[in-house]
């Protein structure tokens, strides 16, 4: 079993919430996607009606254990603010004698975040003393970073072992979709994976296989699935010490997987490149597949239309460049009208919604992109676990 936010007695508590604030920032340091700042709100708001002290630990890239200046969380700290129209302070580091004091000090409704986690390399390597030092930080342990609950560290395992710990509001939320699609979907069940390489989604045919009604395959990996059935793809990505396996999983998957059937086609990958439509299967050498063909997504369209739960995770094309974007696009859009569960894994699926104006349109985007994959591997996530546990 695993404590609510709703269970716990707040007021007055020095809360530590361990949020996942790992948001991209340009040149300027300015953060060009704020999704998972946002997603984190509920929790937060709730802490502060609560009249609690809200102490907030994230990290930030992965600095490797030093202080990296352009990953301190001074931008987050400053967009939080403005999102919740209120002061959050933010300290230049994450444990020492200069943090206990400030937190020793906050009166309720009061909102700190600490500096970046992995400026300690003992944050990674889930080191007991600083775990001990974190933890004592607070008197209650909030769990609310999805994106971060694969990984064993000390802000995700190491302090809830050591306090009594619950489930935030946005974890609860992820825990429940996944839950929904993993054990009681309803069917007919269809998933989507495309991205880059097949090596990256094994684990996760695996697990779905079995559960799924169809699935559709594609994006870079499906050229390797091609390249499986023998099929000429020209100078498309590939991965051949893969193929052997894609083989085996076409023959697990017999009847339910589907692959492109044509494909968008470019001399390279880039804007200005030449594109074109192919006629079948096969890509021509001196051209490579950058997006699913016309036909392709009629054909995935029609197999949409019946689902009663999808789940979806990675672009079908390299969406990133508008020209190759139309297959990701216009499933996109599709799968936006239709009247059932709509799971979007994190990561670049989520970016890829995101960039069409479609979040709204979605059951539920998730903010992790490691961590939703390794769920949908079926995978015990060790930040979860450990709130099981207690
Ligand atoms: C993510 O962006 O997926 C999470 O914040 C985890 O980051 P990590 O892969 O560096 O642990």
């Amino acid at each position: 079993m695993i404590y609510s936010l709703k269970d716990l007695e707040l007021k007055n508590k020095r809360v530590l919430v361990r949020v996942d604030f790992n948001v991209p920032l340009d040149k300027d340091l300015k953060i060009t996607d704020d999704r998972r700042i946002r997603a984190s709100l509920p929790t937060i708001i709730y802490l502060l009606q609560k009249e609690a002290k809200v102490i907030l630990m994230s990290h930030l890239g992965r600095p490797k254990g030093k202080v990296v200046e352009e990953l301190r969380l001074t931008p987050v700290a400053k967009r939080l603010g403005e999102l919740l129209n209120k002061k959050v302070l933010k300290l230049d580091d994450c444990i020492g004698k200069e943090v206990e004091e400030v937190v020793e000090n906050m009166q309720p409704q009061d909102i700190v975040l600490l500096e970046n986690l992995r400026f300690y390399k003992q944050e990674t390597e889930n080191d007991a003393e600083f775990s001990r030092q974190l933890a004592n930080l607070g008197e209650i342990f909030v769990q609310d970073a999805f994106g971060s609950v694969h990984r064993a560290h000390s802000s995700t395992v190491g302090v809830a072992q050591l306090l009594p710990s619950a489930c935030g509001f946005l974890l609860e939320k992820e825990i429940k979709f996944f839950q929904q699609i993993l054990t009681t979907p309803h069917h007919p069940f269809v998933a989507i994976l495309g991205g880059a390489k097949v090596s990256d989604k094994i684990g996760v045919i695996r697990n779905l296989l079995p559960k799924v009604d169809n699935l559709l395959i594609g994006g870079g990996m499906s050229y390797t699935f091609l390249k499986a059935k023998g099929v000429d793809v020209g100078d498309s990505r590939l991965e051949l010490e893969k193929v052997e396996i894609a083989s085996s999983l076409l023959k697990e998957g017999e009847g339910k997987i589907f692959l492109p059937s044509d494909h968008l086609i470019a001399d390279k990958v880039a804007p200005t490149a030449q594109i074109k439509n192919t006629e079948g299967v096969e890509i021509p050498s001196g051209w490579l597949g950058v997006d699913i063909g016309k036909r392709s997504i009629e054909r995935f369209k029609k197999i949409l239309k019946e689902a009663k739960t999808i789940v979806w995770n990675g672009p079908l094309g390299i969406f990133e460049i508008p020209a190759f974007a139309q297959g990701t696009k216009e499933i996109a859009e599709f799968i936006a009208e239709l009247d059932c569960l709509k799971v979007i894994g994190g990561g670049d699926t989520a970016a890829a919604i995101a960039c069409f104006g479609l979040e709204d349109k979605m059951s539920h985007i998730s903010t992790g992109g490691g961590a939703s994959l390794e769920y949908l591997e079926g995978k015990e996530l060790p930040g979860i676990a450990v709130l099981e546990r207690r």
